[in-house]
């Protein structure tokens, strides 16, 4: 039994919202972040289900923080958290919230699930993660729904969004400068993870990549392959074609 699936069993009356396959992500992603006194951010309260889970979950140190459009829902706010109110997609709000309590170093999206507000909230708080730290937003099969801004590949979908994230990753290693340029997120953006509608973003500063040979024990580095062009397989053709 995971920590999740016995805690659902210690619940209040605070109803808590989520799907069950998130539990597996939550171990896999937020075990590491346990042991010490975290900045954490939750976009999203409605009846404040999670935020006991949360306070239970995290060190007794922890920061925890929670933003919500509705008013009503600073009454859920448990000792030691903050319950701040206001739009997730409104710059001056995300500009306040990580003023007072960034830099984050867990910031999960678990609010209106509209997809504009989503790549918002990304856009504005992505620079305050810390190093380290973890972007999570949940519920993105939204993306996949027009009635939220999303639609089978639509551009303006959080999960082409998301994609986009990824090619920047990768763009270390433009061969097509003018039409994929090196975009600076390349160097603190460390990998985007994609589960069954929760995508985590992970911040970590990144030198340009290096290749390593070793023979003999004599070990070479290289970054001379980021500076060619139209670059070939030294190893196609090895089976013929
Ligand atoms: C899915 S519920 C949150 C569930 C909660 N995190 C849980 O685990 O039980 C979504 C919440 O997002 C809030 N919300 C909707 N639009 C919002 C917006 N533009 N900015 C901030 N919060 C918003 C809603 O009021 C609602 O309380």
């Amino acid at each position: 039994m995971t920590w999740f699936k016995d805690y659902l069993s210690r619940t209040d009356d605070r109803l808590l919202m989520k799907w069950t396959h998130y539990f597996d992500v939550y171990e896999r992603e937020f075990t590491r972040f346990r042991a010490s006194p975290i900045s954490f951010l939750e976009i999203g309260v409605f009846k404040g289900g999670s935020i006991p889970m949360w306070k239970s979950y995290f060190h007794n140190d922890a920061r925890l923080t929670f933003l919500d459009i509705d008013p009503d829902c600073a009454r859920h706010a448990d000792p030691g958290t903050t319950v701040e109110i206001g739009k997730q997609a409104d710059p001056e709000t995300l500009a306040r919230l990580a003023a007072t309590h960034g830099p984050f170093d867990l910031i999960l999206d678990d609010g209106s699930h509209v997809n504009a507000h989503q790549i918002a909230s990304f856009n504005a708080l992505w620079p305050h993660i810390a190093e380290g730290g973890l972007y999570v937003v949940e519920d993105c099969h939204t993306s996949y729904w027009p009635g939220f801004g999303g639609g089978y590949r639509n551009e303006a979908s959080f999960i082409e969004f998301a994609k986009r994230k990824l090619d920047a990753m990768h763009s270390w290693y433009t061969d097509q400068d003018d039409l994929f340029p090196f975009d600076p997120i390349a160097e603190q953006l460390h990998s985007v993870r994609f589960y069954d509608s929760i995508t985590v973003f992970e911040k970590r500063k990144s030198q340009p990549p290096t290749a390593v040979t070793s023979q003999n024990g004599n070990v070479q580095l290289s970054r001379r392959a980021l500076e060619i062009r139209g670059r070939k397989s030294a190893f196609a053709g090895k089976d013929g074609t």
